[in-house]
């Protein structure tokens, strides 16, 4: 039933039939309406790509990605999100990125570890007041509703530099450029090593990704603008080097990466159902306010042994949820052998709306499910997920394309009273990154206390 070590479920939601346009992960979610918890019968939608057509020039591969990208995120479809019947869920999978696997079963066995450490040490010795947490262990330092949340831990990391920025930035912007903290390698060894090593790959894989999506961004403004003329008045190369997102470079370049490994706790099985049955229990609804998040995907164990669970012995509404284009909530389940990335608000500027991030929770998983057998009776459940989030520099302009207007950006934005409005937020066209960000994070906390 348990095995000490990771598992690969061998379940329906795993099996992918490849290499076949569009591909289409069957099975792999199911879908619920306003919260309802009611399957869907529609399966499909997580459009999942290959690693290997990522290595393709980006100039070259527009047919494989243009109708992915368009079904994942949206494009030029997106303006009109209501007559699609497969709304984006502004999240794509990538499969078959080398050793992805065993580099996360690797990463992923020594979180139980790190997380079992005392307290006391933990508090002492990975723990960072003055980054605000940013760097190293924080649990019960963030807030869920005004408590602290103690459902989860994080383990905060970048895992390109020990040191970003200059001496100068460390000083000046400590949140924004924390420091590593390791626990010792004779407590977790080669936590690091791990660590590190899934983040830097996940981040290489975002930056060729990355490069793809410039190209789909830059094609979808060149396909509008030929809607409103005769396309012969068109200079395709003026209109392609007036275009200047170049993500893919932005995302390689950059050393502005944090790695937040995830420990979520068993909820308790009485005296808060009211928290445990809502659908944002281990995590509450937002956007990813930055530019693009990898996310290595989850797995759940048994809090008191350490032993990962065969899928069909949790509770199937456990995990990601997001709003879709139709404002439609889905749980989401990104394959085991698979990397997600996900759409932050900053691309949704920068792109002028072709591309948009979806707000999404994390719903816990409920303690008293239990499957047919009654198999799951009485296990505290707990789960790990490792999500990386690649960024620019603080000072990064956020603007959209020249000609794009300001309220075309805001318009695509997925209607909903769960997250505050980006207009609030994004308060002006090259509004820089940093102060989007402090902007944002103040008026989350605030909004929780509404909602
Ligand atoms: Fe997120």
């Amino acid at each position: 039933m348990l095995s000490p070590k990771f598992i690969l479920p061998k379940t329906k939601h795993d099996v992918f039939v490849h290499k076949t346009y569009p591909y289409k992960a069957m099975d792999n979610f199911t879908s619920t309406k306003h919260d309802n918890s009611q399957n869907s019968d529609h399966l499909e939608d997580l459009v999942v790509i290959e690693y290997e057509d990522l290595m393709i020039d980006p100039e070259n591969a527009t047919l494989i990605f243009h109708p992915l990208f368009s079904k994942a995120f949206g494009g030029l479809e997106s303006s009109n999100p209501s007559t699609s019947s497969h709304a984006p869920l502004g999240l794509i999978a990538i499969s078959g990125i080398p050793s992805f696997v065993s580099q996360k079963q690797n990463l992923f066995q020594k979180v139980y570890e790190l997380a079992n450490l005392p307290d006391s040490y933990l508090e002492t010795n990975l723990t960072d007041p003055r980054s605000m947490y940013n760097a190293g262990w924080s649990r019960g330092k963030e807030k869920l509703g005004d408590k602290p949340d103690q459902h989860k831990a994080s383990f905060y990391f970048n895992p390109v530099t020990d040191l970003p920025g200059s001496k100068e930035d460390r000083e000046q912007y400590p949140t924004s450029y924390p420091c590593n903290l390791w626990p010792e390698n004779s407590l977790v060894e080669g936590f690091k090593d791990s660590a590190t090593g899934l983040g830097c790959l996940m981040k290489e894989v975002v930056a060729m990704f990355a490069g793809h999506l410039d190209v789909f961004v830059r094609n979808c403004h060149i396909n509008q603008m030929k809607k409103g003329k005769d396309s012969v008045d068109i200079d395709l190369e003026n209109l392609k080097s007036s275009f200047c997102m170049s993500m893919g470079k932005e995302m390689e370049q950059t050393e502005k990466v944090k790695g937040r490994i995830l420990y979520y706790f068993p909820l308790p099985k009485k005296g808060l159902l009211s928290s445990v049955n809502k659908a944002d229990s281990w995590i509450g609804w937002h956007c990813d306010s930055g530019f693009l998040t990898a996310l290595a995907g989850d797995a759940y164990l048994l809090h008191e042994t350490g032993e990962f669970m065969e899928s069909n012995l949790v509770d199937p509404q456990a995990g990601l949820h997001v709003l879709d284009r139709n404002s439609i909530v889905r749980k989401i389940n990104i394959p085991q052998h698979c990397m997600g990335i996900q759409i932050g608000e900053c691309l949704q500027i920068l792109s002028g709306g072709m591309v948009v991030a979806t707000p999404h929770c994390v719903k816990g998983a409920d303690p008293n499910w239990m499957n047919s057998s009654n198999e799951c009776e009485n296990m505290p459940v707990a789960r790990i997920s490792f999500p990386c989030f690649i960024d620019t520099v603080p000072s990064f302009s956020l603007s959209a394309p020249k000609w794009c207007p300001r309220n075309v950006v805001l318009e695509k934005s997925i209607k909903s009273n769960k997250i505050p409005p980006l207009e609030k937020r994004w308060i002006n066209d090259g509004m820089a990154f940093g102060e989007f960000l402090q902007k944002t994070f103040s008026m989350y906390y605030d909004w929780s206390l509404k909602v």
